[in-house]
């Protein structure tokens, strides 16, 4: 499907913060573009803030002035909507309000021809919802771009249940000519991003709300370990806790209460109060001038380490042995030890290879989604310490442990020293299923399997909305086929058995997956 021809006449209503950046973006590509705004001169400010802008990027030497004024002269701010009866596409960027924005399509509909595109940047609404009582719904889509519209490289293609797919397939094809990263969504609430996203935030906020750890120790792993921008308190402090809030909750009740989207008090009790964040000046964290700098936890060992032995495969976290080895700590290898749990805990049996790392008293492994007394127990272990998942162990510079009730302080300087000479900053986690990178991308991974299971979109589709809409390392999807699937499984298992909420419930694209040795990235 090819993308509209550069002549055709692109409208954009409402010139707010989106608005604007969308008719930024199709004036670039160079098409003639109308933007309308129902208050008056607020599209002519809009533009004239868009001359701001470019002039800067002029500045920079980021853009030519010829290019800047090119720009700008495709740009036409129109009073009136009938003004807009050459349009070949409308892009509505106004209030997110379900009645406006049916009003005004019906309006469009009069005013523009047969074959214009109408498209709606709704980032919470139903496309199909929007499109009933149309006269011709088959034309009508969710085109959802990011904000920053210029920046942001992913635009979601939103059909609804009229939407005709050689219709978004020519938008998409045009999102790609104008230099963003389009993928196809059905309209199900929170299309593909609003959705994934949501185990990012809960996870920590549950793990704040049992007691984990504090909020700048958990960013700071989520960063350090996890390899995301930034952590989810930082980051829901800086889109508002009220928006992020509102979100959860609209996405929590679209799904009929399904506990996956449950809201957190903790996140309820800030906008209660009124601590949005950034732009109040206090949300997790305080933004005062006279705010203390929040200082990340950490465990130190002064224990001298000069050996280890690794008894089986420690699967996704191998690479940490090659730092240990590099810092002249003989490593031995020995075949496993571990007793197979009992099948109590379902998946257990393939987890990770079942490697662990003896160093002195202590038993170091990654977590499988059980406490770590709980797995003490079930596998005849002593002086267990759990550590978390990591983006890239080669890489990572922290990386999260917990313990069991039985470990000694002794034993866990032992595990700590390995880690520290391996060059990781050691934080300690309480006791709790999964620690905090690992539960966070299995619930991610779990939640993107049931987005494509679902129909939403193609397993392509959602790893890259999810690397370009909120800039994750990895697609949640290729990242639980790089850990490894029957650990992914187990460790959802796992977390469910340990809470016993349907929360944490595996999604059937996973196991299946696992049952058939395949993969969930295509
Ligand atoms: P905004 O409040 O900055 O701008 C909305 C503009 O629309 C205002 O200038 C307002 O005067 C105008 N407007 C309202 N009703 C109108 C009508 N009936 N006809 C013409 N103009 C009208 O809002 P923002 O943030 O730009 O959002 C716009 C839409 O984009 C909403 O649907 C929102 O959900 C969606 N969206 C917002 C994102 C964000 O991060 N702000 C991200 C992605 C989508």
């Amino acid at each position: 499907m090819t993308a509209l021809d550069t002549h055709t006449v692109v409208a954009v209503i409402g010139a707010g913060a989106m608005g604007a950046g969308i008719a930024q973006v199709a004036a670039q590509a160079g098409h003639p573009v109308l933007l309308h705004d129902m208050r008056p001169g607020a599209a002519q400010a809009a533009i004239e803030g868009l001359g701001v802008q470019l002039g800067k990027r002029v500045d920079q030497g980021k853009l030519s002035a010829q290019q800047r004024d090119a720009t700008l002269a495709r740009l036409h701010a129109v009073q009136a909507l009938e003004e807009l009866a050459d349009a070949g596409l409308v892009i509505e960027a106004i209030v997110e309000n379900l009645q406006a924005k049916r009003e005004l399509f019906a309006r469009l509909e009069a005013i523009c021809p047969a074959g214009c595109v109408l498209a709606s940047n709704t980032s919470s609404l139903s496309i199909t919802r929007i499109a009933a009582g149309l006269a011709r719904p088959e034309r009508f889509l969710g085109v959802h771009f990011f904000n920053p519209a210029p920046v942001m490289a992913l635009v979601e293609i939103v059909s609804g249940l009229a939407t005709a797919p050689e219709v978004a397939a020519s938008l998409h094809a045009t999102a790609k000519a104008w230099g963003k990263a389009p993928v196809h969504a059905s309209s199900t609430p929170g299309f593909i991003v609003n959705r994934v996203a949501r185990p990012f935030y809960a996870e920590s906020l549950r793990l704040l709300q049992e007691g984990a750890a504090d909020c700048v120790t958990l960013d700071a792993l989520m960063r350090d370990a996890g390899g995301f921008r930034m952590g989810a308190f930082e980051l829901t402090d800086l889109i508002g806790h009220d928006v992020n809030y509102a979100v959860t909750c609209s996405v929590f009740e679209a799904y009929y209460g399904d506990m996956r989207f449950q809201p957190s008090l903790i996140q309820a009790a800030l906008v209660d109060a009124g601590r949005l964040g950034r732009k109040t000046g206090q949300g997790f964290y305080d933004y005062g001038p006279a705010a203390a700098r929040p200082v990340v936890s950490e465990v130190r060992s002064g224990v001298r380490v000069d050996e280890c032995v690794v008894e089986g495969d420690l699967g996704v976290a191998q690479s940490l042995l090659a730092r240990i080895e590099a810092q002249g700590i003989k490593v031995s290898r020995a075949p496993s030890r571990v007793k197979p749990a009992p099948a109590a805990m379902p998946g257990s049996a393939d987890l990770f290879g079942r490697g662990v790392i003896r160093v002195g008293d202590a038993v170091l492994a990654l977590s499988d989604g059980r406490l770590a007394s709980q797995r003490a127990r079930d596998d005849g272990l002593q002086n267990l310490v759990l550590f978390d998942l990591a983006l890239d162990y080669a890489t990572a510079s922290r990386i999260a442990i917990s313990w069991s009730a039985d470990t000694t302080t002794a034993a866990r300087d032992q595990a700590v020293a390995l880690l520290q000479a391996a060059g990781l900053v050691v934080s300690p986690l309480a006791d709790l299923p999964g620690l905090l990178v690992l539960r966070t991308v299995a619930m991610l991974a779990n939640e993107a399997a049931d987005a494509v299971l679902n129909g939403v979109a193609s397993a392509a589709d959602v790893d890259l909305a999810m690397r370009k809409g909120v800039n994750y390392p990895q697609g949640p999807l290729a990242w639980a086929d790089a850990i490894g699937l029957p650990g992914v499984l187990a460790v959802l298992d796992n977390l469910q058995a340990s809470y016993g909420e349907s929360r944490y419930r595996p999604s059937l694209l996973i196991r299946r997956a696992v049952a058939e040795g395949g993969a969930l990235h295509d």
